[in-house]
């Protein structure tokens, strides 16, 4: 999915419920939440206290996140080749081995641009989004900058629906849709178009970090697979209902 708006147009609180109601629809074994963001010193996935299997944000680790995916994806295209199946689906269907859905959420993915590690990022990306979704890894990119020098046409050719706030002109709505319109979009606090073939207007609920701490208050840590002690760290800070941090 591509999240495409002007600063303070919604973006981080759509991620926000997207990834509240992951993570109250699949327990702690069956997902994985994999944080990306490149926006400094931000605190908004932080919020969320230990539910991250892994949180970066700096280029470098989101490389390494991106490289861990591709590896994984290959692991798991071997395992059904080996199965002689055709989808994740039939897999898990035939052995009763379910792959935990991971999801690589990343907010302000297009500060990673300019760093020197733009190439891997891009490269790795096209890589990731062209098989990841068919094998249970599942890609969310939410960008100010949704131009074809950030997100290639390959990775958007890949990305299966787009959400796009309310943008300054027809042409960015073009850049993102495909389409004028985005333009048009009243000027309510995230009022969007959802573009997944079909196209609805929607509006996206608010979710305060209060409320999101206190849905997810009685969830058990994710396990950290990264090594990089990052989630250690929040668990050691995990919050109380309603406590800020
Ligand atoms: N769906 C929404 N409903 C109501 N207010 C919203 C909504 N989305 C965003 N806002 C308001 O706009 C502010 C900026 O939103 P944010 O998601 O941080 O923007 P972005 O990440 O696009 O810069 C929020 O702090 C909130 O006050
Ligand atoms: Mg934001």
């Amino acid at each position: 999915m591509l999240i495409a708006g002007p600063t303070r147009g919604g973006k981080t609180v759509l991620l926000k419920s997207i990834i509240t109601t992951l993570l109250l629809s699949h327990s702690a074994t069956d997902i994985e939440l994999i944080g990306v963001d490149m926006k400094p010193q931000s605190l908004a996935f932080r919020k969320f206290g230990p539910v991250w299997t892994s949180l970066v944000d700096r280029p470098e680790a989101f490389v390494d996140v991106i490289q861990d995916a591709i590896f994984e994806l290959e692991k798991r295209a071997d395992k059904l080749a080996k199965a002689g199946c055709e989808s994740v689906q039939e897999y898990e269907e035939t052995t009763g081995h379910r792959f935990p859905r991971r999801f690589i959420i990343v907010d302000e993915y297009g500060r990673s641009f300019g760093s020197p590690c733009e190439d891997e990022i891009a490269t790795g990306m096209m890589q990731l989004t062209a098989m990841g979704a068919g094998l249970g890894i599942h890609v969310i990119l939410a960008t100010q900058r949704p131009d074809a020098e950030i997100i290639n046409g390959k990775i958007r050719a890949n990305l299966e629906s787009v959400v796009c706030f309310r943008v300054a002109n027809g042409v960015q709505s073009r850049v993102i849709l495909g389409h004028e319109g985005a333009e048009t979009l009243p000027k309510i606090r995230g009022r969007a178009i959802y573009s997944a073939g079909d196209e609805t207007v929607l509006q996206v609920p608010y979710i305060s970090d209060k409320t999101l701490q206190r849905l997810l208050s009685s969830r058990r840590p994710a396990r950290g697979k990264h090594g990089n002690g990052e989630w250690k760290t929040i668990q050691a800070r995990s919050l109380r209902v309603g406590e800020d941090l």
